[in-house]
């Protein structure tokens, strides 16, 4: 049996929500199932305007242009991330400012944030790694001190919640995936939340190619004309037909997920019990998305060994990223490995597991096998 890393789901009902949206000849984006997905998300996680994207990755730029980043500016971000939080203020001129990450979460080490602050910030961009939420609130809190927007990374945390309040909910900006790693996915797409009512009207300007055609949908003026920049940052309907159905499911989605990370836990309690290796810790009040799953082993040699040696059962577990900081683009900007070492350690020593919705109904316990086989020729009884 062949245990990917990955692998989309595809939510009872797709298909035919799919065709509908095919067969109604109004495929292009803003249109029936778009507005559907943008109500659902709104009143479901309480979110200010939501823009639907083509990626997460145009969600970002969308948020670096209404943040105004430009040459010079310093925008602060883990370096434990995706290329694309960096490039969003890369492409604009803007200078990543690497920072730490925590072991419990693998999210910001908010001291080490606050030390990078300067007045030369422009933005702070946190991450919800694995679907954990970040401190928002601590972070919104040093950034509205200083009059600094914030925008969360929240690819991969759509459905966590922290203390009531939903990931996307708080920050000014927010961002979402739903490409096909994600937990709802059409494939390639995404989402800018904007929680400030003063960004709104130029995010709709920014999302159809810097023109005000937002106003003519809501019947405020017959023709639309060019008022900004912009670009098209719009998600097609079929797609949005295609999330609609998987949103439609995400308590069912969630509860299949909630089971892998259920049996991960039970399967690394007691290793990491007797200090072989870590796993997530949430922070108390967090309610989470079941994303993914990972585990900070005590030595790279041990991740390297634990990665190989289920590769040879056909199960593919996989590394986290490599940091930001230490890449060439990294270099480019006068980082070297050695400047985040916290980061550098955490990430050369952790392993994330398959997960997938289809994975709880059929290959968990091979795959579970394998792992406690690895394991013990690693750790012993
Ligand atoms: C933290 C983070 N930000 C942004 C992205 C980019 O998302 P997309 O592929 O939808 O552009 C990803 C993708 O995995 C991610 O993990």
């Amino acid at each position: 049996m062949k245990i990917p890393f990955n692998k989309p789901y595809l939510a009872p009902g797709e298909e035919e929500i799919l065709l509908d949206s095919y067969r109604s000849r109004a495929h292009c984006g803003n249109h029936a199932y778009g507005s559907r997905c943008v109500e659902l998300l709104q009143k479901r996680y309480g979110l200010g305007g939501v823009f639907l994207t083509p990626s997460c990755t145009a969600a970002l730029e969308m948020g670096a242009v209404l943040a105004g980043i430009g040459p010079g500016d310093e925008v602060i971000l883990p370096s434990y991330t995706f290329s694309s939080t960096a490039n969003a203020i890369v492409l604009f001129g803007g200078r990543p400012v690497f920072c730490e990450v925590e072991p419990d979460t693998m999210n910001v080490d908010v001291e080490h944030l606050a030390s990078l602050i300067t007045e030369r910030t422009k933005m702070i961009v946190p991450i919800d790694y694995a679907g954990i939420p970040c401190d928002i609130n601590r972070i919104m809190a040093l950034a509205g001190k200083m009059g600094i927007p914030v925008m969360q990374d929240a690819a991969q945390s759509l459905h966590s919640s922290h203390n009531g309040q939903s990931c996307g909910a708080v920050a000014d900006l927010a961002v979402f995936s739903f490409h096909e790693t994600k937990n709802f996915t059409c494939g390639e797409g995404g989402a800018l939340v904007v929680n400030r009512p003063d960004w709104l009207e130029r995010a709709s300007f920014l999302q159809e190619k810097g023109t005000d055609r937002s106003l003519v949908l809501k019947g405020v003026r017959s023709k639309y004309q060019w008022v900004d920049k912009g670009s098209s940052y719009l998600l097609a309907d079929p797609l949005a037909a295609m999330l609609y159905a998987q949103l439609d499911k995400a308590e069912f989605i969630t509860s299949l997920r909630a089971r892998l990370t259920a049996a991960y836990s039970e399967l690394f309690a007691p290793y990491e019990a007797r200090g072989c290796l870590r796993t997530p810790h949430a922070p108390d009040g967090a309610i989470l998305n079941h994303h993914a799953f990972f585990v900070i082993f005590d030595s790279e040699a041990n991740q390297q060994e634990f990665l190989a040696r289920l590769i040879r059962r056909d199960i593919y577990a996989y590394i986290g990223y490599m940091p930001l900081h230490s890449s060439p683009m990294g270099a480019r900007f006068g980082y070297s490995p050695e400047d985040l070492p916290v980061t550098m350690d955490l990430a050369s020593r952790l392993v994330r597991l398959p997960f997938y919705v289809d994975l709880a109904e059929e290959g968990l316990e091979y795959c579970l096998e394998g792992m406690r086989v690895v394991l013990r020729e690693l750790y012993g009884e």
